[in-house]
């Protein structure tokens, strides 16, 4: 097993009392951590025991500070498994930040849209997932933990409420969380439609399971940067992915996702 005491003690040297949120920011998605006021940042190389961060898009500093009126924790970046790294690797930092004193989460990526639903640039609440990633961050241990309201509902109640009031479109869908590295086959892709999937990315799936395990409470919302498979499923004739367009998306919803992000954070209970 992992040892987390000694980045949990890392945080608390650097930062203090840990704060009652954090927020978990996605490929593309790092504008809003350039928004946090009075921000104290960290990269991820000195937080003793974290993994470092290798993937383009990916900073990889933690940014402690308020944001719309909250005392927040900003992961900007986050581990995947197509870097080499194991479940138990991944989901470090969300164990850290738990074990700190961390109380509610959100875990924000960016996505392709499986959903005839979904155009690029959409945002989608996270209402449920399904890990297809064939690994857990609790594989070892006998953790037999509740997933049937992984996505807390209250949490939900209040982005979609949040949502209406700043003007912003969200709909909501269920993620699921693939290995990658590569994009999906157009098979692959009718596959996650067949089995109930709205939306299907690289990350996100196994952070969930770590944080309800040590019963943080999660709010998730994609960006949907791209359809997956370029949408073939759906009868696009331009069917393929592009990872350049995939972060340029990103970037461009930036600002609407700031938004609703800022908009849901004085909502959510600790
Ligand atoms: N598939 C998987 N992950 C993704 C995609 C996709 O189409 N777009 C952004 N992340």
């Amino acid at each position: 097993m992992i040892d987390i005491r000694t980045p949990c003690l890392a945080l608390q040297d650097k930062f203090g009392e840990a704060p009652e949120l954090a927020i978990v920011l996605g490929s593309g998605l790092g504008l809003l951590a350039e928004s946090v006021e009075g921000a104290r940042m960290v990269p991820y190389t000195e937080v003793a025991g974290w993994p470092m961060s290798t993937v383009a898009g990916h900073a990889g500093e933690l940014v402690v500070g308020r944001l719309a009126g909250r005392r927040v924790a900003v992961m900007r970046g986050r581990w995947h498994l197509y870097e080499g790294y194991d479940a138990a690797q991944i989901t470090i930092g969300v164990r850290s930040l738990a074990r700190w004193g961390v109380k509610s989460l959100v875990l924000t990526n960016a996505a392709g849209g499986i959903s005839g639903a979904f155009r690029p640039g959409d945002l989608m609440l996270i209402t449920d997932q399904i890990n297809m990633t064939g690994t857990s961050p609790l594989s070892g241990t006998p953790a037999f933990i509740d997933m049937s309201n992984a996505y807390d509902v209250p949490y939900r109640l209040a982005a979609i409420g949040a949502a209406q009031e700043s003007g912003v479109d969200l709909k909501p869908g269920v993620y699921a969380g693939v290995a990658g590295p590569q994009y999906e086959t157009v098979a692959e892709v009718r596959m996650l439609a067949a089995v109930g999937a709205d939306a299907v990315g690289m990350s996100t799936v196994l952070e969930v399971i770590a944080a309800r395990h040590a019963g943080m409470r999660v709010l998730g919302l994609s960006c949907i940067t791209n359809l997956a498979a370029g949408g073939a499923h759906l009868g696009s004739p331009v069917a393929q992915v592009d990872h350049a367009e995939v972060l340029r998306i990103g970037r461009e919803a930036g600002a609407k996702f700031s938004t609703l992000v800022r908009a849901i954070l004085p909502t959510l209970k600790p």
